[in-house]
């Protein structure tokens, strides 16, 4: 067995178990590349304060770019024995280029490193996600714009509500995703702080310049702190609590596409390239994609669970627990990329049924609030309004007939402020243009956010 970097003082080696257990090169490897940045800027800084020759640490980048290309190329052997992506790393490196490897790690422990490897592993990751959040915004203006002037029930408490356009709709999504962008943007603000040279806990002795390194690596400044610097992981509880409310919002998206997809609403049709059918009823056609988007927010929201109960109670400073930090982000960003752009491909791949949604439009008397702003704009009390409404759509249920059925005078029998204008707020084609005060459906304000986003958004 090869001596561990660590081994000076140990007598025996670890059990085979306590090697397996202790482990984190089997999914740690996600972060070479971000070691192997850190390490350059490392070397670097080092050679500049003098703490190395030059022709060491050249010698250590070109052996880094040599380490980086066979990882790239599957050429290099990730080995169990050396437990982690830095030590393996660093003991590669050192087969490789002997000597002046062994510098590398002056000023530096794992503590520091693996946070600076993570905090720029997760700040690529919030850029990749922000990029798919506004591929899946895209995708649902051009849904919106697609079909521009559509009306559909709007729900509360699942019953029919109001008429709304569907794009103001799909913009609600769209404004959903852009706070999520937001709030990754915010957090990846606050995550750009440079751990490096805080090394095991109380920082060094030897002369570093963490501002060089800090600089090197596109961070903001060097953390003031040390202990902090090893201690604590709310950057990435930050971003995995961002994540999981993107995912709350995909997966009130994939409830409402499932239910638009059955055969009760039946409001759209997804394409066959996003459903799959099943294995014993020949005639089924599954929205599952965005079952499956509903599915995966659990993934999500367990992801920050899980990293919340790791983080709790641990003393500072670093701990062997916190190696456990990195497979509930790696899943969090893998589930929620997925997430987000399977979403964006079924947008792009239903169609709305007309038909069935005009059907659905003259159920529910839609224009019941529409109507009861008539009257209070003819000067009667909101209260007294919305009665006077509700006992005309009492009159309307036995007979199982819409609001602009009733005639003038049967309205007049609840209330004589009813005029012949009335029927012009009747109808959800009428009622939804009285909709007309900033941010509602209306067909005016819609287009200017509809300009609006179209414009942020990079559409034309
Ligand atoms: N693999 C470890 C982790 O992910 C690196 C830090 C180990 N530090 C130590 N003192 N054992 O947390």
């Amino acid at each position: 067995k090869e001596a561990k970097l660590w081994g000076g003082r140990f007598e025996e080696s670890v059990t085979d178990a306590v090697e397996r257990f202790t482990e984190s090169i089997s999914f740690d490897k996600e972060l070479y590349k971000h070691d192997i940045m850190g390490s350059r800027a490392h070397a670097s800084m080092l050679a500049q304060q003098g703490l190395m020759s030059t022709s060491d640490k050249d010698s250590i980048l070109r052996g880094l770019d040599e380490i980086e290309r066979r990882i790239e190329n599957g050429e290099f052997n990730w080995r169990t024995d050396r437990e982690d992506v830095h030590m393996n790393i660093e003991a590669a490196l050192t087969d490789m280029i002997g000597e002046p490897a062994k510098k590398l790690h002056t000023a530096r422990s794992r503590n520091d490193q693996v946070l600076t490897d993570f905090r720029l592993w997760c700040r690529d990751a919030i850029d990749k996600i922000v990029t798919y959040i506004k591929r899946l915004q895209v995708s649902l203006l051009t849904l919106a714009l697609k079909n521009d002037g559509l009306i559909v029930p709007g729900y509360t408490h699942l019953q029919r509500a109001q008429p709304v356009l569907l794009s103001h709709l799909l913009l609600a999504y769209v404004e959903e995703l852009d706070r999520d962008s937001g709030r990754l943007l915010d957090c990846r603000a606050r995550m750009n702080y440079c751990p490096l040279g805080a090394c095991a806990l109380a920082g060094t002795g030897l002369p570093i310049d963490r501002f060089m390194t800090s600089k090197a690596l596109g961070f903001t400044a060097p953390l003031r702190n040390s202990i902090d610097a090893v201690s604590d992981r709310d950057f990435v509880l930050e971003f995995l609590s961002a994540n999981a409310i993107t995912a709350v919002h995909l997966s009130r998206l994939g409830e409402e596409w499932v239910l638009w997809a059955s055969e009760e609403f039946g409001f759209i049709t997804p394409s066959d390239s996003v459903s799959t059918g099943s294995s014993i009823m020949p005639q089924k056609k599954n929205p599952d994609p965005m079952e499956l988007v509903r599915g995966k927010s659990a993934r999500v929201i367990g992801d920050l669970v899980t990293l919340l109960t790791l983080c709790k109670g641990l003393p500072h400073a670093y701990n062997r627990d916190l190696q456990e930090d990195k497979e509930p982000a790696f899943d969090s960003v893998k589930t929620v990329v997925g997430m987000l752009e399977v979403s964006a491909e079924f947008a792009l791949n239903i169609s709305f049924n007309q038909e069935k949604i005009q059907k659905a439009l003259p159920a529910g008397h839609l224009d019941a609030t529409t109507l009861a702003d008539y009257l209070v704009k003819k000067g009667v009390p909101f209260r007294t309004a919305h009665d006077i409404v509700g006992r005309s759509v009492a009159l309307c249920v036995p007979r199982n007939c819409e609001l602009r059925n009733l005639s003038l005078d049967e309205l007049r029998s609840i209330s004589d402020v009813f005029d012949e204008d009335v029927y012009e707020f009747l109808g959800v084609e009428n009622s939804i243009e009285k909709f007309s005060s900033y941010g509602s459906t209306g067909s005016a304000c819609v287009a200017d956010q509809l300009d609006y986003w179209v414009a942020k958004l990079e559409l034309k």
